[in-house]
């Protein structure tokens, strides 16, 4: 049975339901979604959070008033259904304002405009109870070489997260703060294209202890990179604060399909560690419904996202269940790579002098990889 629970945490951005499907070359396909009714709906389909960028929800511009109303129109909607916010982002894109970029912008007006919208935005999402504040800066890049001093825009970058980080320590909220890493789109060249690159920002920040990164399944596909190995890594530095799930097939534009669409090998083995590494936080989806879809199919989308969550969660279980694969992954000695390569006490000296090595049989042992991936295969494709 593979019907989402509250328990799954699985959560939906306002802007991905709510795509109207304007693309470069085309106008909406879609009308306008209230917020209120996209909570419903997500609500009834069994998601336990719904995310949303301040101008999803509060149209930019509006004035102190409006923004009240519409906030307390929306927090009767949680309150009816039960519904979380686990994270509130920031809209630095939009608005022809950002073209030249936010935090990173070389205008200094600009970037203390944003600031300010990202401070006011912090207060917002403490208010409705958000535990992560998400930065994607979509226009922190460049389309041509000498544009962008990155360095300088770098060191501004760090200035903004942190102002940002020491906002909300100040304020004593119970909030952390995750970058979004993407190559490109919509500039040619984004700061932090990568997973790699925001966790090595993240490592020169002063309030680095509550920043983390929030990578998208698609973002590291469109450089070609094996989002599982990202996810580890950032698992591995303990900074995987939240996630953006979607389908993305190849490198190519955004695509931002539904999660378990485009590479499903890769979403397999992103579940399997997901579920096995004691990741505790949303599983929060970044999709876009096609705009081929009236709201029948929109919702037919964010249901498939969950329901292949949940597929490819039973079936990385079977696989880690099945004695076969437990026998399969010791013939390959994945576990042997647990044991540290010194031993305790030992030397590099002692590591020198150690001659009891045979590399001609070391060299012609096999490693039975592919009998295990083909009993990954057999499971994932559920004739295992
Ligand atoms: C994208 C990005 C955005 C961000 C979102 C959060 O697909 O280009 O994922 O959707 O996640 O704007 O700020
Ligand atoms: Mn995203
Ligand atoms: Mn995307
Ligand atoms: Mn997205």
């Amino acid at each position: 049975d593979f019907t989402p629970k509250r328990e799954d945490k699985f959560s939906f951005g306002l802007w991905t339901v709510g795509w109207l499907g304007r693309d470069p070359f085309g106008e909406a396909t879609r009308s306008p979604l209230d917020p209120v009714e996209a909570v419903k709906r997500l609500s009834d389909l069994g998601a336990w959070g719904v995310t949303f960028h301040d101008d999803d929800l509060i149209p930019f511009g509006s004035s102190a008033a409006e923004r009240e109303s519409i906030v307390n129109r929306f927090r009767g909607a949680l309150d009816e259904t039960g519904m979380t916010v686990p994270m509130v982002t920031t809209n630095l894109f939009a608005h022809p304002v950002f073209k030249d970029g936010a935090l990173t912008a070389n205008d200094r007006d600009v970037r203390r405009f944003a600031l300010r919208k990202v401070l006011r935005n912090v207060e917002l999402a403490a208010e409705l109870g958000a535990k992560t504040f998400v930065a994607w800066g979509g226009r922190e890049g460049a389309e041509s070489g000498a544009a962008k001093d990155v360095r300088a825009a770098l060191d501004r970058y760090r200035e903004g997260i942190d102002a940002v980080a020491a906002f909300v320590k100040e304020r004593g909220y119970d909030l952390k703060l995750a970058l979004e890493p993407k190559p490109n789109e919509p500039r040619g060249d984004i700061l932090l294209p990568t997973v790699g690159h925001a966790l090595s920002f993240i490592n020169e920040l002063e309030h680095s202890d509550i920043v983390g990164v929030n990578p998208e399944v698609g973002h590291e596909q469109m450089a070609g990179l094996n989002f599982a190995h990202g996810i580890a890594q950032a698992l591995w530095a303990g900074k995987l604060f939240h996630i953006d799930l979607n389908g993305q097939s190849s490198i190519k534009y955004d695509q931002d399909l539904r999660f378990g669409a485009g590479d499903v090998r890769n979403a397999f083995f992103l579940v399997d560690l997901l579920e096995t590494a004691g990741y505790q936080g949303p599983r929060h989806f970044d999709f876009k419904p096609p705009r081929t879809e009236d709201y029948e199919g929109v919702w037919a989308s964010a249901a498939g996202c969950m329901r292949n969550y949940l597929i490819l969660k039973e079936r990385a279980a079977a696989f880690r269940a099945d004695p076969r694969v437990q026998e399969a992954l010791r013939a390959s000695r994945v576990d042997e790579l647990t044991t540290p390569t010194l031993g305790a006490g030992e030397s590099v000296a002692d590591l020198l002098g150690d001659t009891d090595f045979d590399v001609e049989t070391a060299a012609a042992r096999g490693m039975h990889f592919e009998r295990l991936d083909q009993l990954a295969m057999d499971h994932l494709l559920g004739v295992a």
